[in-house]
């Protein structure tokens, strides 16, 4: 076994890149709103490390192999490789636009760069042994492409098993196969749990997880012979690859894995793969087990977060629950989006979809909180000093406190955002934003211009100053997660002029105080967050 234990390191000079995946998802139907929100938090966090100054490979795709999807070909009258072609074409790689996701690469399990290194890495198992003929049967979830264990079934009208997940009747699966010794692993998985507390997150993922391997696992069936959809199996062409141990090797097929060295070495092994908790087990189980017995370094964290509930229940393509990511967008925007499911839901637990309540975190903190401070203070500036940032005169106890304030803010959010807490990440940036439309009111520089004497324009000067100052540093705190708001709040500034493009600001850096020069041209554009007419909730 390799030595699987050297954390990647975070572009220490040796080039290594920050990597964060995403699952790659199913092609059996269009992406609902639960996929946008794994995308959206692997794409703020490759944001946040990007704007740290750390190189970052971002990647997503497609899972298209496999029962489900071969079966919504057939029933719309199509090849599986049409149907999944149309299904990436005309939806998985559209809603990356509508989220303004800027993933770096997007993998699609049929492409050949992934078939054929799928292929080599079985065979060699298979040639080490670790791969042996058998016979299973068990209750398989269709919708899962999960063999069940039958205590874990529910039970349906006349005696129907259920899936736990998606509660449709499992079908009785009986097939002469090849096994992965998955059994082998249990031991190892246990002790690297054990010197690894940081590899599945959160705590509550790992107490499953262990509790999970600590029963004993079985070995794994990887092949089938009922049906053709699938990757050939390289030493028995009556079987195909099971869809699961296919579309794992995704995070390194993508990455150069036996194919391109260099970017192997850069990106390999990942720092984070976010999955739902749904998918848990094959990520937190049968991944690490596979990279264990071919000798690849492991992931640093496999994150499981929680799922976006319809009526209690998870929102979901079996179910038909799913809502568009188009349908929020549309009326409240990309970057409203992206910040209301990492604001609203505690990343990691389960939470619900509301128009109310995006309507509300909307209009109290994008709107009325940093929209009204932008437009407030470019007003401002306005004025009183036709557009040019006066240079500030003696900061007074309300400017200390805000520059304090603002280098602690950006001290959490760096903080809670490497420690995936996106919800703690936001609430910080917002409260300070709320400091900021606070220190206003209460210094009230309106009511200080009305006196023209030198002193109180100095002291009007200040108060301006240091309100554009911490909103230089909320466009770069908030590009990650609004990229366009970021910057249209640049652009108002006058900063690219002066400070140069926002995507260079370093984050580390956003907390220090005096960055925006004096003399910025400041313009009052369009308002970051305009009312919203009532949604159309259908
Ligand atoms: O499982 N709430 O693909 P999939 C939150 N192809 N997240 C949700 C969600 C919900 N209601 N519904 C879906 C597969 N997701 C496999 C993955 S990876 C090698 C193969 C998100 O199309 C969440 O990330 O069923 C979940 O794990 C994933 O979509 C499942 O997508
Ligand atoms: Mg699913």
């Amino acid at each position: 076994m390799v030595d699987a234990a050297t954390p990647s390191r975070k572009d220490a000079g040796d080039g290594k890149a920050f990597y964060v995946t995403t699952p790659i998802y199913y092609v059996n139907d269009a992406p609902h709103i639960g996929h946008a929100y794994t995308t959206v938090a692997a794409d703020v966090l490759a944001r946040w490390h990007r704007q740290r100054g750390e190189t970052v490979w971002f990647l997503t795709g497609t899972d298209e192999h496999g029962q489900k999807v071969m079966r919504s070909a057939e029933a719309n009258g199509v090849s599986p490789r049409a149907w999944a072609d149309r299904l990436v074409e005309t939806a998985w790689k559209p809603v990356l636009s509508t989220i303004d996701a800027s993933n770096d690469d997007f993998i699609r399990t049929t492409e050949t760069r992934h078939t054929e290194r799928v292929r080599e890495f079985w065979n060699h198992l298979y040639d080490a042994r670790q791969v042996y003929p058998g016979t299973y049967e068990g209750p398989y979830c269709v919708s899962c492409e999960e063999f069940k264990l039958p205590n874990e079934l529910l039970d349906g009208e006349d005696g129907a098993k259920l899936c736990p997940i998606h509660g449709r009747p499992v079908e009785m699966l009986s097939e002469t196969n090849y096994f992965f010794k998955l059994s082998a692993f249990t031991d190892k998985l246990l002790a690297y749990y054990e010197e690894h507390p940081e590899f599945v997150q959160p705590e509550s993922a790992r107490n499953e997880v262990v509790a999970f391997v600590k029963q004993g696992l079985q070995d794994l069936s990887i092949t089938r012979s009922t049906f053709n959809w699938g990757i050939p199996v390289p030493w028995d062409d009556d079987h195909v690859l099971y869809v699961w141990i296919d579309a794992l090797l995704n995070y390194v097929t993508a990455a150069g894995y036996r194919t391109d060295p260099l970017l192997f070495k850069r990106v390999w092994p990942a720092d984070v793969h976010l999955v739902g908790k749904d998918i848990l087990r094959f990520h937190a189980v049968i991944w690490p087990a596979m990279l264990m017995a071919a000798g690849l370094p492991l992931p640093r964290t496999v994150f499981a977060h929680g799922w976006l509930l319809v009526g209690g229940e998870k929102m979901s393509k079996t179910k038909l629950t799913g809502i568009a990511p188009s349908q929020i967008v549309d009326t409240f925007g990309s970057d409203a989006f992206r910040y209301y499911f990492l604001r609203a839901i505690q990343f990691g637990s389960d939470g619900s979809f509301s128009w109310e309540q995006i309507s509300a975190i909307y209009t109290s903190e994008l709107a009325n909180g940093l929209g009204n401070l932008a437009s407030r203070v470019a007003a401002m500036v306005g004025r009183y000093f036709g557009g040019t940032l006066p240079a500030p005169a003696a900061a007074g106890p309300a400017e200390t406190a805000l520059a304090e304030r603002l280098a602690e803010t950006v001290r959490i959010a760096d903080e809670a955002m490497g420690g995936l807490r996106f919800h703690e990440a936001l609430a910080a940036i917002d409260s300070f934003t709320d400091a900021v439309n606070g220190y206003l009111t209460e210094q009230e520089p309106w009511k200080v211009a009305k006196d023209d004497s030198p002193a109180a324009r100095d002291r009007v000067a200040t108060i301006l100053y240091t309100a554009a100052e911490s909103l230089r540093a909320i466009s770069v705190l908030h590009n990650p997660v609004m990229p366009k708001s970021a910057a249209a709040l640049w652009k108002e500034l006058g900063a690219a002029e002066t400070l140069g493009e926002l995507d260079l600001q370093p984050l580390t850096n956003a907390g220090r105080w005096g960055l925006l020069p004096p003399g910025s041209v400041i313009t009052k554009g369009e308002p970051l967050f305009p009312r919203i007419e009532e949604p159309d909730t259908k």
